[in-house]
């Protein structure tokens, strides 16, 4: 799989020579020098931001310029998967701050996943945006992470200056459990837990606390207007069979910002982590870096 990580593939090139861009930022933005081999991106240790009363969090980040990006990642997953590396490469290529990080219960940060909730998940971003990162942010959110980005948004509008969601799950898993007949919810209810099937599960399902989704009521946002007033872009796959890609268009109407962008693509799947859809993000990225320097962030 070496040669899907070839910089040229991705066209880095083109990203550098597009007729918008202004020349010191043209000049600014040469081919990556970094190494693309798998072996050379576990080099680098972690680093650890401890909170007094709440669990350390684990996370990498890269020193760089303004505005900085952070990577949100999905539920259960990690800061070492495909979208956070591939943007962390993106990122060394064009000097930019980075950071990724493990929520609480997850990865290497501490803490006990049975105990995690979405509330707890948002503190975490929270802490990261306040406590790790610098300057104003870019938030790319992926699936459940997405969903935080927005709150995240909302909660800090000084410093988050733009949001990436990727399959963004706003309101997800209590979607999903509303959408079950009222008898299957109500067994589980009974039995506390909801085993919810999943491919990308290695048990074939997530068990999922009754008290979860309870908790993650609290934090829906798609019933009202959700008060984002920076640039949104939204990319989800026709084929994602976890969160319909119509979340992304209710996401879009309900954040009251003017400049939101879908993108959906047609056979891209939930993780959208093929050479496409990963090129797709990082372009994007790269035109809110070069909208916010117009706009003198
Ligand atoms: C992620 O990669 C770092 C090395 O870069 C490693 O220390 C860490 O344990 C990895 N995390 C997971 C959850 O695999």
């Amino acid at each position: 799989m070496a040669a899907a990580w070839v910089p040229w593939r991705w066209g880095w090139g083109a990203v550098s020579s597009r007729p918008l861009r202004g020349l010191s930022a043209s000049l600014a933005r040469k081919a990556p020098r970094a190494c693309w081999l798998p072996a050379c991106r576990q080099k680098t240790s972690l680093s650890f931001l401890n909170r007094p009363d709440l669990p350390s969090l684990a996370y990498k980040k890269l020193k760089g310029k303004s505005p900085g990006i952070i990577f949100i990642p999905g539920y259960l997953s990690h800061m070492n998967g495909t979208k956070a590396l591939a943007v962390e490469e993106f990122c060394k290529s064009l000097g930019h701050s980075y950071i990724r990080f493990d929520y609480s219960g997850v990865g290497d940060s501490d803490g006990n996943l049975k105990e995690c909730t979405v509330g707890k998940w948002r503190k975490d971003v929270l802490s990261v945006i306040d406590d790790i990162a610098e300057g104003p942010q870019i938030l790319v959110g992926s699936s459940l992470g997405g969903w935080l980005m927005l709150h995240a948004a909302v909660a800090r509008p000084q410093k988050v200056v733009a949001l990436v969601g990727v399959a963004t799950a706003a309101d997800g898993l209590v979607t999903q459990f509303h959408a079950l007949p009222v008898e299957v919810q109500k067994e589980i209810e009974l039995k506390g837990e909801w085993s919810l099937p999943s491919e990308y599960s290695e048990e074939g399902f997530y068990r999922i606390q009754y008290s979860f989704i309870k908790e993650a009521e609290h934090h829906c946002l798609l019933h009202s207007p959700i008060p984002v007033t920076c640039p949104v872009r939204l990319l989800h796959g026709m084929k994602d069979d976890i969160i319909p890609w119509h979340t992304s268009l209710h996401v879009a109407d309900r954040v009251v910002s003017p400049d939101v962008d879908v993108i959906l693509r047609k056979h891209s799947d939930h993780r959208m982590k093929e050479k496409a859809d990963i090129q797709l993000l990082v372009y994007t990225i790269d035109d809110l870096i070069d909208k916010l320097s117009t706009l003198g962030h």
